[in-house]
């Protein structure tokens, strides 16, 4: 037994995967084969869905298949309404969502459930799909003593997010960047929830309880927390006076030996994450239209200058969402559940993928505790 520890298991390969890949070296993530950027460019979320779970991109007929699917699971069970309506209202909303996942399960036939058959897995990841948006924003209203939303199957998979979020229809341009953004949170890798998901699945424990682990993960601020951290810094240096206030908060917070979040990532630490780039001309034309949001866009520019000449570091995708996702009226609370919605298509091929190839995850320690005590 090798007893090399590796902190964080970084640059530990603990998985072969047919889904996706961080070239890093070339600054590509590559997701089933194709670009994420050029996805994220001219593709839809529900195509990217499909590609991840199906392993192509849908043909028109089944892109429309796919879309009914989507459509004909998105209702909550009367049961999970009731209990969302339930939660103390000091409930996080990602929390909730975690908690809702979990009661979901329970609405799914006990031998299906416990079916890891590639074709089960995927009939039961569509389902989770599909109902993960409407708990989601539904468990955020019900914290919020707000009437539910029900779900619009004849909307597209963000176009109909949204409504729920807003309790109105969203205009385009908000429907196609909020789209872009699901494209780029839909997988990456061995991400920490991924990796949580891959060991839970590992036990052939069912895809629920792979997803909820996923789902505990990615609320961490060094995880998917980070855009709601992020959106929170944005608002805090707005709250000081705005773009001129930036640096001295950043200043201030570095030589507190503090993180900043929305930057730094374990697998390019020092390098670009292209969707923080490709998500920069979403800001600029967000601030093109509104000034406003244009001060918030000059901060955001002054906080990565000074992160790179100050630390060498870049912002990762988590920094422009934080700020987009708030620049477009949605509560704060619900990014790190909107992250988990669209990470749900990667999460979900990794876990099939993970009971196709299945083995346990079980590694070892280097003890440094005492032995020999009596009691
Ligand atoms: C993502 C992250 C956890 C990766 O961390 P890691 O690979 O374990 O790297 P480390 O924590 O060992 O950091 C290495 C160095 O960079 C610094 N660093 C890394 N990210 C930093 C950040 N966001 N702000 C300030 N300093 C940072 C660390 O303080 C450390 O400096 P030191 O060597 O002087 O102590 C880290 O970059 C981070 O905390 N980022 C902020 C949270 C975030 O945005 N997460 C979303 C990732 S997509």
């Amino acid at each position: 037994m090798s007893e090399e520890i590796h902190p964080g298991l970084e640059d530990v390969v603990a998985a072969e995967t047919q889904i996706s890949f961080l070239d890093a070296e070339h600054e590509q993530i590559v997701v089933r084969g194709y670009d994420l950027i050029e996805l994220a460019r001219s593709s839809t979320y529900a195509d990217v869905a499909h590609l991840l779970l199906f392993d192509h991109v849908p043909s028109e007929e089944e892109r429309a298949a796919f879309a009914r699917q989507l459509g004909d699971h998105a209702h909550l069970p009367e049961g999970v309404a009731d209990i969302l309506r339930r939660l103390p209202s000091d409930t996080v909303a990602m929390d909730a969502l975690r908690s809702g996942l979990s009661i979901l399960a329970g609405f799914e036939n006990a031998e299906v459930l416990a079916d890891h058959s590639r074709e089960a897995n995927l009939a039961k990841a569509v389902r989770i799909l599909a109902k993960s948006p409407t708990l989601a924003a539904n468990a955020y209203r019900a914290l919020h003593g707000q009437p539910f939303v029900q779900p619009n199957p004849g909307l597209s998979f963000a176009a109909n997010f949204l409504q729920m979020i807003y309790g109105r229809p969203a205009d385009a341009e908000t429907i196609a960047v909020f789209d872009r953004i699901m494209i780029c949170y839909a997988d990456h890798e061995l991400a920490n929830s991924t990796f949580a998901a891959r060991i839970v699945a590992s036990t052939f424990a069912d895809i629920y309880g792979a997803i909820v682990a996923a789902t505990a993960a990615l609320k961490g601020p060094l995880h998917g927390g980070a855009n709601e951290a992020a959106a929170r810094m944005f608002a805090e240096i707005a709250s000081r006076g705005g773009p001129a206030a930036a640096e001295p908060y950043l200043l201030e917070r570095l030589a507190a030996k503090d993180r900043i979040m929305g930057f730094g990532h374990r697998v390019y630490m020092h390098r670009p994450d292209p969707r923080a780039d490709l998500l920069k001309a979403d800001l600029d034309a967000i601030a093109a239209r509104d000034p406003d949001a244009a001060a918030m866009v000059q901060t955001y520019e002054i906080v990565v200058a000074v992160m790179e000449r100050e630390k060498g570091l870049h912002p990762n995708a988590d920094l422009p969402i934080g700020l987009i996702l708030s620049l477009v009226g949605i509560p704060i609370d619900l990014f790190t559940p909107i992250f988990l919605c669209a990470r749900n298509a990667g999460l979900l091929a990794h876990v099939i993928e993970q009971h196709e190839h299945n083995r346990l995850y079980r590694p070892r320690v280097v003890y440094t505790g005492p032995r020999d005590r009596r009691l």
